[in-house]
C-alpha cells in the first residue's frame, strides 16, 4: 500500500491564516478519532507543537494555535481510513479553506511514507515530534513511576534497543532531528518534560 501523496502544493495560497476554532477542531478531532490510544498520541503532539511555538519560537497566540492545529489533526484521518492516511484530512481541510501551511505540515509529518519534505520550522518540528513523543510516552507506560525521574540517558538506551518500539525507526528519529537543526537530546529533554507536565 502506497500512501504517496503525489503532490506538493496544498490549498490555496489566498487562505493564509484561516485556520479551524478550537470548537471546530475538537469536533472533528472528536469525531474522526475514535481510538483512545490514537487521541491521547494526537493530544500530546499538538501539546508539543504548541509550547514549542510559544517557547522555543516567541510566536504569538494565532501562531502556536496554528502549530496546536497541525499537531491536533496530523493522524485524524489514520483511524478509520488507514488506507487513505492523509489523503482525507488534507482533502477535508482543503475544502474548508484551511490555511495551506496546515495541510504542508500535515503532508510532510512522514517524508519517507507521503513523499513531501519539511520545509518551514513548524512542518520540521512536527516530523521531529510525532515518533519520538510516542515512544517516550510507551517508555512512561513501562516505568514504576511513569515520567517522574525520566531523564534522557533513560530515553536513549530505550533508542538503542531494538525490541524496544521496534516499529519506531530510529533512523527516522535522527533524520528529524538533523532536519530540524536539533541535537537528539534537546528534543528528547523537552518532549519528557512538556508530556510530564501533561497528563
Ligand atoms: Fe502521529
Amino acid at each position: 500500500m502506497s500512501l504517496l501523496l503525489n503532490r506538493k502544493v496544498f490549498g490555496n495560497p489566498s487562505n493564509a491564516g484561516n485556520l479551524l476554532t478550537k470548537e471546530a477542531a475538537m469536533t472533528l478531532f472528536s469525531s474522526w478519532v475514535l481510538n483512545p490510544k490514537l487521541q491521547v498520541h494526537m493530544l500530546q503532539v499538538a501539546h508539543l507543537m504548541k509550547t514549542w511555538a510559544a517557547e522555543k519560537e516567541g510566536l504569538n497566540e494565532t501562531e502556536q494555535w496554528k502549530w496546536e492545529l497541525s499537531g491536533l489533526l496530523h493522524d485524524a484521518d489514520w483511524d478509520q481510513w488507514p488506507d487513505k492516511h492523509c489523503i482525507k484530512i488534507i482533502e477535508h481541510l482543503e475544502s474548508l479553506n484551511i490555511d495551506t501551511e496546515v495541510m504542508h505540515a500535515i503532508a510532510s509529518h512522514g517524508p519517507n511514507h507521503f513523499g513531501v519534505d519539511p520545509e518551514n520550522q513548524m512542518d520540521k518540528m512536527l516530523f521531529a515530534f510525532d515518533e519520538l513523543s510516542g515512544l517516550i510516552h510507551a517508555y512512561s507506560i513501562l516505568r514504576p513511576g511513569g515520567y517522574d525521574g525520566m531523564d534522557v540517558k533513560g530515553v536513549k538506551k530505550r533508542l538503542k534497543e531494538k525490541s524496544f518500539a521496534a516499529n519506531v525507526s530510529r533512523e527516522e528519529i535522527q533524520d528529524a532531528a538533523n532536519r530540524a537543526g536539533l541535537e537528539l537530546d534537546t528534543l528528547i529533554a523537552f518532549i519528557v518534560s512538556k508530556q510530564s507536565a501533561h497528563q
